[in-house]
């Protein structure tokens, strides 16, 4: 009889303790806008020729899923401008032990691929939405596109993604008047929005603690417009996010606080750059070559130590804020959130 659940001598446990069962796989690093919290003005993409294969992403996460990784997420940059997306989708989603299968977007190409990434099997999707002032968006992402990003969640939504989930990232001077527009927003269109504390991971290495519009500063401008918030159930205990309800019940409210409050112990987390390096954290400052063994003629089991060796060299957390951090010298779109 064929065995497809993992041992627990197969997992991926690291020195405190943390099951690695979650992998973020970025599929490229280009993307279509250019957010400043992301990415510089002028970005040079990596060669195509660097970039793993849809083959190669499809045997790398078999490999993974033999030691206990069930859930992935695709990301980029921006994932809707890899061709064939969801060609890859019907890959990963017919490998044994993936039992859930998301992406997150920035939406400019949700509105024309929605349907057929809900064919090929994926099973939940993010939006980025940072604001619903055109004005702002061009700010932020310094191009246009505010309207095909909303056409993009509606036709989501049309397509059959349920609780749909928005992210939207909060930035002090910047985003404040945006918080109370994008909660009624979400409560009209029953969407499950999350506010994201912004993280140093820009590329021109402007951020600054200060920068940081944080969770319980959110939290208190809708407690003032909307009233208490109500804590909704936590299904997963090692989602960084706190959700909560709204009264009527339609949508809800989330914050991921990484900045304020570091969720790094209970992080399940790997990441697969779009060139196939390994990463434990978004703020590790080493990365394990996976492509090297993809390419190399290296074995399955090969790729599995290599994986073991990244999950031990995990660090307790990401120390933002402490004197010793060190930024790494990635940004965002070149990690994948
Ligand atoms: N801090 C927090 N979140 C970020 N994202 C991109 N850059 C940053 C940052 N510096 C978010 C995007 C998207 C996800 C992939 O990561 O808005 O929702
Ligand atoms: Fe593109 Fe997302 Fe980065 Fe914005 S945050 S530039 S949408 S990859």
């Amino acid at each position: 009889m064929l065995h497809l659940s993992t041992t627990a001598e197969q997992r991926l446990v690291d020195r405190l303790g943390r099951v690695h069962s979650n992998l973020r796989i970025s599929v490229t690093d280009r993307c279509n806008i250019r957010c400043f919290y992301c990415m510089p003005e002028e970005v040079v993409f990596r060669p195509r020729g660097e970039i793993l294969t849809f083959e190669e992403i499809e045997r790398f996460v078999r490999v993974a899923a033999t030691l206990g990784v069930k859930k992935l997420r695709l990301t980029g940059g921006e994932p809707l401008v890899r061709k064939d997306l969801p060609g890859l989708v019907k890959r990963l989603a017919a490998i044994p032990g993936i039992e859930d299968l998301a992406l997150t977007t920035n939406g400019l190409l949700l509105a024309e691929q929605a349907e057929a990434l809900k064919k090929a099997g994926l099973h939940r999707v993010n939006v980025s939405l940072d604001t619903l002032s055109e004005d702002t968006f061009q700010q932020i992402s310094r191009r246009s596109g505010l309207q095909q990003v909303l056409d993009g969640i509606f036709a989501a939504q049309q397509a059959g993604f349920e609780n749909l989930r928005l992210n939207a990232i909060a930035i002090r001077g910047l985003t404040e008047n945006e918080i109370v527009p994008l909660a009624k927003f979400a409560n009209r269109h029953a969407l499950q929005l999350r506010f994201i504390e912004f993280m140093p991971l820009d590329a021109d290495g402007n951020w600054k603690q200060e920068d940081t519009l944080t969770g319980a500063v959110i939290r208190q401008l809708l407690e003032d417009e909307f009233g208490p918030l109500q804590l909704a159930d936590r299904p997963d205990p090692s989602q960084p996010a706190l959700d909560y309800r709204f009264a009527n019940g339609s949508g809800g409210i989330g914050f991921i606080n990484p900045v304020s409050e570091p969720f790094c112990e209970s992080c399940n987390r790997l990441r697969l750059t779009a060139e196939g390096q390994i990463r434990n954290c978004l703020f590790s400052i080493t990365e394990w070559d996976a492509r090297k063994v993809l390419r190399g003629n290296g074995s399955d089991d090969s790729l599995r130590q290599l994986i073991r060796d990244c999950v031990a060299a995990k660090k307790p957390a990401h120390g933002i804020g402490e004197e010793d951090f060190e930024k790494p010298a990635r940004a965002m779109y070149e990690i994948g959130g």
